[in-house]
């Protein structure tokens, strides 16, 4: 599956070489006729999300042989979504899962083995079982990706890794390769990213998940939330899902919305999930929404009362200049009803 030009790069390996030896493999493997599609074998499994709305939607969970990416803006649950993923997979399949271990490929420094913990008690797992079955690799430079990627090989045929995570694809070769003069070069390396993950993906089966960032595209005179890096992902990544927030992006709430935006044999649907402190799922979590409403409302409550001070001090004082109490020898402080 490898290009002769890659093979080539072996030291004491010629290209003419290198060519008759793909070439040649090809041909041992069956790579190089065509064959009735009948004889095609279809294998795909599914790793649930948390979330069976979400699951419905993918047509049973995140696939195995694909590439499946979920873009979204900041804070609408990619990250999340990575760490339930790294426990479900090691689910049995009976539950939801693939019986087996996780890569996780981190560029933004986001992993948190405490969220990994609570995810694993809400699945019933012993939570050092599950940590001991991530294997994490921290990102520093986009080359450094293309290494891990690499490495990914022989993580996945010696750890048993039924799922490997890239959060974020894009990050670092957004920051490293600025402006219009480094497109390009930008491109061929994000090819080679994924192409190579494709293959893994093919190879052995596995589930492929990456997260995307997005950026604001105008669509006539109205502005859109794309994924960044162009075609090369959109025509690489064979799922592709945008999570968005509900409402105003600044708002509190933690219901989010999966759009399927290209699939290739599922229809274009929505559905709507709850990031929670175990992870997604679709009920919001009883105790962080407890949390979350307490915060939320104790914020109100400061806004509301400081106001409230204003108003009260000039009705006050309007109300004593007028009418005097003198058989009173408090002073009134009665708020006026409905203030
Ligand atoms: N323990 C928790 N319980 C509930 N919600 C949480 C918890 N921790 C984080 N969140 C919420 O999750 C959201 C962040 O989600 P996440 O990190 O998955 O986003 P993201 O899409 O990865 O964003 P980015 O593009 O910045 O990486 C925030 O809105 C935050 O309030
Ligand atoms: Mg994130």
């Amino acid at each position: 599956m490898s290009n002769p030009t890659e093979i080539a790069e072996i030291d004491g390996m010629s290209e003419k070489s290198a060519k008759t030896l793909v070439w040649d493999a090809r041909h041992e493997m069956g790579m190089g006729e065509f064959r009735s599609v009948s004889e095609m074998e279809v294998n795909t499994k599914y790793i649930t999300t948390g979330s069976a709305n979400f699951d419905a939607i993918m047509g049973g969970g995140i696939p195995t042989g694909y590439i499946t990416e979920v873009f979204g803006a900041f804070k609408s649950g990619k990250t999340n979504l990575s760490h339930t993923l790294c426990v479900t997979t090691q689910l049995p399949s009976s539950h939801g899962g693939l019986g087996g271990s996780v890569l996780f490929i981190d560029t933004e420094n986001t992993f948190s083995k405490a969220k990994i913990e609570r995810i694993a008690r809400r699945f019933g797992l012993d939570p050092k079982e599950v940590l001991r079955n991530i294997y994490h690799a921290r990102i520093y430079s986009s080359d450094h990706q293309i290494q891990m990627i690499n490495a990914a090989e022989v993580a996945i045929q010696t750890k048993g890794a039924k799922l490997v995570i890239i959060d974020s694809l894009m990050a670092l070769l957004r920051a490293e390769y600025i402006g219009i003069g480094l497109l390009a070069r930008r491109q061929a390396v994000l090819n080679k990213i994924i192409h190579e993950i494709s293959r893994l993906a093919e190879t052995y089966n596995i589930a492929v998940m990456v997260t995307n960032q997005v950026a604001t595209v105008m669509k006539g005179t109205f502005t859109a939330q794309d994924a960044i890096g162009g075609n090369i992902v959109a025509h690489g990544c064979q799922f592709r899902v945008q999570f968005k927030s509900k409402g105003f992006s600044m708002n509190s709430s933690l219901e989010r919305t999966a759009t399927i935006v290209d699939a290739v044999d599922v229809p274009p649907e929505s559905c709507n999930f709850f990031i929670t402190d175990k992870g997604i799922s679709d009920e919001e979590d009883p105790e962080f929404a407890k949390e979350s409403l307490k915060k939320t409302k104790a914020l109100l409550e400061v806004e509301l009362i400081s106001a409230a001070d204003i108003d009260d001090t000039m009705e006050d004082t309007e109300f004593e200049e007028e009418e005097p109490k003198k058989n009173s020898p408090k002073k009134k402080t009665t708020k006026k009803k409905g203030k």
